[in-house]
């Protein structure tokens, strides 16, 4: 399998605090990784970081065979790298179609925009957007409510928007910080299936998560940090019954390891 993302000893201090610790890791195409650890452990700085929204202390990242370390976000995004946006980043008073096309104009405008604008006009840019946008929407099961106002959703249904205003940016790669945090149990199965047939459209995908047993059956592979540092790697069924990682999980949290 090709090498997408990689990264050679990546850290960030905040002070004192080592949040991630000379981390090496490979991601390659078409895999779901997941990337957990207790709170704490500093996944989502790790995140931050290959989505050029922390600069690290120091190491490197390469993102389809090109240095991507010191890109902004939207440099980064335009190359394919991009993740789910948070509950706080929707814009409540916008209609779920209009929250999609937030994606294609935040990230695409130097890029692809300028190129169709060059060529074919503003107004069939406008409508490809819409129908890329739609279909995404219909993908994210978001079709009957598409002119809801995002903030009349119920929860699950904004994380759903979410990912999908960081499908609009036409990754190859999208992180995914835990997504299904505060779902209910059949949100939660509905979200996973969707990860899924993300991966299918050929996306790779990392997942952020603290509960071990969420990412068992979805993901290929899985790393595992605790306090900054890479602890343990390999197929799910190795990780559930690593010692390191038990240990790392039973001294912060319960029902975690016990999958
Ligand atoms: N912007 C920041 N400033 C200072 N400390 C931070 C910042 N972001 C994260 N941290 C600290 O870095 C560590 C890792 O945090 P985080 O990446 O959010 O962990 P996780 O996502 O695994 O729960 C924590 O101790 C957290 O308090
Ligand atoms: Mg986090």
């Amino acid at each position: 399998m090709s090498r997408l993302l990689e990264c050679n000893g990546l850290s960030k201090n905040f002070g004192k605090l080592q949040a991630v610790a000379n981390l090496d890791l490979t991601i390659a195409k078409g895999e779901i990784r997941g990337l957990i650890g207790p709170n704490g452990a500093g996944k989502t700085t790790v995140f931050n970081l290959l989505t050029g929204y922390y600069r690290p202390t120091g190491g490197k990242i390469t993102f389809k065979g090109e240095d991507t370390t010191m890109l902004e976000p939207y440099q980064i995004a335009q190359k394919g790298l991009t993740r789910s946006f948070q509950q706080n980043f929707l814009f409540m008073q916008s209609t779920v179609l209009e929250n999609t096309l937030t994606g294609f104009h935040m990230f695409c405008r130097a890029g692809a925009v300028k190129e169709f604008l060059h060529t074919r006009g503003a107004r069939e840019f406008d409508r490809e957007c819409r129908e890329k946008a739609l279909e995404i929407i219909d993908f994210m099961g978001l079709s009957p409510m598409k002119n809801e106002l995002a903030g009349n959703l119920p929860h699950g249904h904004q994380r759903a928007l979410g990912v999908s205003i960081a499908m609009a940016c036409n990754p190859s790669l999208i992180l995914l910080d835990e997504p299904v945090t505060g779902m209910n149990p059949t949100e939660t199965e509905e979200m996973m299936t969707r990860i899924k047939n993300i991966r299918d459209r050929g996306i790779t995908v990392v997942l952020v998560e603290h509960s071990m047993q969420l990412v068992m059956n979805i993901c290929d592979r899985l790393t595992v940090l605790d306090y900054g540092q890479k602890i343990a790697e390999g197929l799910p069924e190795e990780i559930r019954r690593n010692p390191r990682v038990i240990e790392a999980y039973l001294g912060k949290e319960e029902n975690s390891a016990a999958a």
